[in-house]
């Protein structure tokens, strides 16, 4: 059996063999099989923002597939590219390169706040997290800490689905795996919108920031390789710090000469209005985790970016080699893709129109405070924003789980043509960097129409 190519010689009862297929044989990740078996959305096409399902829906992503379509769908540029690739040499053998992999070090590298920095290619965001810290312990090793082993990072966070990323992801008991990486710990998160102690917003993030501090003091700082945390973290519902949070975080690593890494798996090509985030800070990371945005999906591929300084101790003999290996990391069909991409990224300016238009949507989403369930709105940071639905806006109290939201509102969107992803007291948004004022005013009025619906289904 093929794959249907053409979406539309999908006939009905096709479609209706296909859910068959996916219900008794297919996983959907981190999904329940009962909440979407025998009503799986197929996607058929896409086109810039907006993608069409198997029986002819169109939706606007305003989630960017999964934080990583930052292209946008339909560009067959890059699937020219990963053709010509494809056709010309797919692979190279053992100990060889190929010129996309080259090329694309050295784009990053162009791209990067620090252009002497060398890149370690693999095939996804996990990956790009478990090949940061292995270089940062190996680093700190060949950097006279021979005992540092302990890795520093947030609760609530997440780095991935490997057993070194859910370690450091703050969340395990999300899904109970047993022990886990020996000398992970957890830290505070930067929260601005329930901060996690009394104070002035800036006072309480530097304070969130000191306890990475507290640790190192505490464990010995020759014990600690790294700290590593998302500039802005998505999966603890969009959370902007001040400027001063991620400021400190690199006082403290200089101080005590520990690596810091920045997990920008969402926020790396330009998500926030900026290359890399950390830059709108003033601060750069010793060592940068990337993923999805850099093919926007057209292809896997992460990458561990070390400044000059961290890939320097790894040249010189044996003792110093990164004796780290994926087998398809970097590959270069996915090289290819990315090249392609970054290439419209220039040539469109993804990067300011993400500023530009992360700006517009910030502002526009302020409308929606005139339904009393908002209780808050968060980004202005470039195309990453968040409008968290709460019981009661005076005491922040979040809905009961009886209320349902976390099935209604997913559904009350898609009835009004948007994509959302994990719709439930959070409405997270991170559309195309492609995307235009139009487009963004869809959004905003069919959430609007939405909290309207979702309001009186409440008896609000
Ligand atoms: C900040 C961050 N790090 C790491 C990952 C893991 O990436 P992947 O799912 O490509 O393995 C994700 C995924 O969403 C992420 O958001």
């Amino acid at each position: 059996m093929t794959s249907t190519i053409n979406p539309e010689t999908l006939s009905g009862e096709r479609i209706e063999e296909l859910q068959q297929i996916a219900g008794d044989h297919m996983f959907m990740h981190a999904a329940q099989t009962n909440d979407w078996r025998g009503n799986l959305k197929i996607y058929v096409k896409g086109d810039g923002v907006w993608v069409e399902t198997a029986d002819g829906q169109r939706h606007l992503d305003a989630m960017a597939g999964l934080w990583y379509k930052s292209a946008g769908y339909g560009r067959t540029e890059i699937a020219d590219a990963v053709y010509a690739q494809m056709t010309a040499i797919d692979s190279a053998p053992s100990g060889g390169s190929t010129l996309p992999q080259i090329e694309l070090a050295g784009k990053v590298a162009e791209l990067y706040p620090d252009h002497g920095a060398r890149s370690f290619f693999v095939s996804g965001g996990s990956e790009a997290v478990e090949t940061a810290v292995k270089m940062a312990k190996k680093y700190s090793i060949l950097n006279g800490k021979a005992g540092a082993f302990k890795v520093i990072s947030r609760r609530y966070s997440y780095h991935g689905g490997t057993a070194m990323a859910v370690s450091l992801g703050g969340n395990p008991a999300a899904d109970p795996m047993g022990p886990l990486m020996p000398g992970a710990i957890h830290v505070t998160n930067w929260n601005s919108y329930r901060l996690p102690y009394a104070g002035d917003p800036v006072d309480v993030a530097i304070k969130c920031a000191n306890e990475f501090e507290e640790v190192i003091k505490h464990q010995g700082a020759d014990t600690v390789a790294a700290m590593i945390a998302e500039p802005i973290s998505a999966a603890f519902g969009i959370q902007v710090p001040p400027a001063e949070y991620w400021q400190r975080l690199r006082e403290i690593a200089d101080r005590y000469n520990v690596v810091l890494i920045a997990d920008e798996v969402i926020t790396g090509f330009g998500r926030t209005g900026e290359w890399f985030a950390p830059t709108n800070w003033g601060v750069q990371a010793d060592i940068t985790s990337v993923a999805k945005a850099i093919t926007s999906g057209y292809a896997p591929l992460g990458a561990a970016i070390a400044t000059k300084k961290i890939a320097d101790a790894f040249v010189g003999g044996p003792n110093e080699t990164f004796k780290h290996l994926i087998t398809f990391g970097g590959h270069p069909i996915a090289a290819a893709a990315a090249l392609a991409n970054l290439n419209i990224f220039e040539r469109d300016d993804l990067v300011g129109n993400s500023k530009r238009m992360g700006a517009y949507l910030y502002e526009q989403l302020q409308s929606l405070y005139s339904h009393k369930i908002v209780g808050d709105v968060r980004g202005g940071l470039g195309l990453l924003a968040a409008v968290e639905l709460v019981a009661d806006r005076g005491s922040k109290t979040p809905f009961p789980a009886e209320a349902g939201l976390a099935k209604k509102l997913p559904k009350l969107l898609f009835d009004r043509n948007i994509v959302s992803f994990r719709a439930g007291d959070l409405i997270s948004l991170c559309p195309p960097l492609s995307i235009n004022k139009g487009e963004i005013d869809f959004i905003v009025a069919a959430i609007d129409s939405a909290l309207d619906e979702l309001e009186s289904d409440l008896g609000i």
